[in-house]
């Protein structure tokens, strides 16, 4: 089966998790593409979204789904995203789409996250997939450097500007052990807006093609 099929089964399979009368959180990307064209056909019987980005804004509009700021609904049930990676205990490298601060702000205001991927995303050790980190522009060689010393090979993905205005470093060459530390010390650099591990809170379902895979929660 095609990756592209494996992202809309995923998709399709989320839509259950959906609550009636509820506002759902809604991730970036193609899988989350699927499912917001689901939520459409469901959209007589949501509240509305809270986004993670203008291009997944966009979409939930051009569907007439009402998108609403998240100050103004508090915390939220359901998350719904994609990854770029994911390792058998539902931890995640996010941000291939630059949206993983929004992303990361929306996974820790929701209940339950469930990511949907297909089958390729899995991986048994997370850095094989370039970890995307958001900085302030003015502190983009400062982080580089504090990267490299912790032995990353950071590249400054040139010419994209996230949805808050920053920057992005894709860091190259780290097979991460230990992803809750990794993750921790990187939001102490400072400059580091967020980085694109979802480790000290991962997803709570992974739901690969149209098998779910529920751990946590
Ligand atoms: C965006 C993300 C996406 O979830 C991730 O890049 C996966 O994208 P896709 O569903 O297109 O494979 O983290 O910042």
């Amino acid at each position: 089966m095609s990756r592209d099929a494996q992202k809309k089964l995923a998709a399709e399979k989320a839509l259950e998790f959906v609550e009636e009368g509820s506002v759902v959180g809604v991730g970036t990307g193609s899988t989350v593409a699927f499912f917001i064209d689901g939520l459409a056909r469901m959209k007589g019987r949501i509240e509305g979204a809270v986004s993670s980005s203008e291009q997944s804004t966009r979409q939930l509009q051009q569907h007439g789904i009402p998108v609403f700021d998240l100050n103004a609904v508090g915390p939220l049930k359901l998350y719904v995203d994609g990854a770029d990676e994911c390792d058998p205990w539902n931890r995640l490298i996010k941000g291939g789409g630059a949206a993983l601060t929004r992303e990361k702000i929306i996974a820790a205001a929701s209940d339950k996250f469930v990511c949907i991927i297909d089958a390729a995303k899995q991986v048994e050790l997370l850095g094989q997939f370039p970890l995307p980190v958001e900085v302030v522009p003015m502190a983009r060689s400062l982080v580089a450097r504090r990267i490299v010393e912790m032995d990353g090979q950071p590249v400054w993905r040139e010419g994209v500007v996230t949805d808050n205005g920053n920057w992005i470093l894709d860091v190259h060459h780290w097979r991460i052990q230990d992803p809750v530390s990794l993750e921790a010390k990187l939001n102490q650099i400072t400059g580091v807006v967020a980085c694109g591990l979802f480790a000290a809170r991962p997803a709570d379902v992974v739901i690969i093609g149209d098998t779910i895979r529920a751990i946590r929660g």
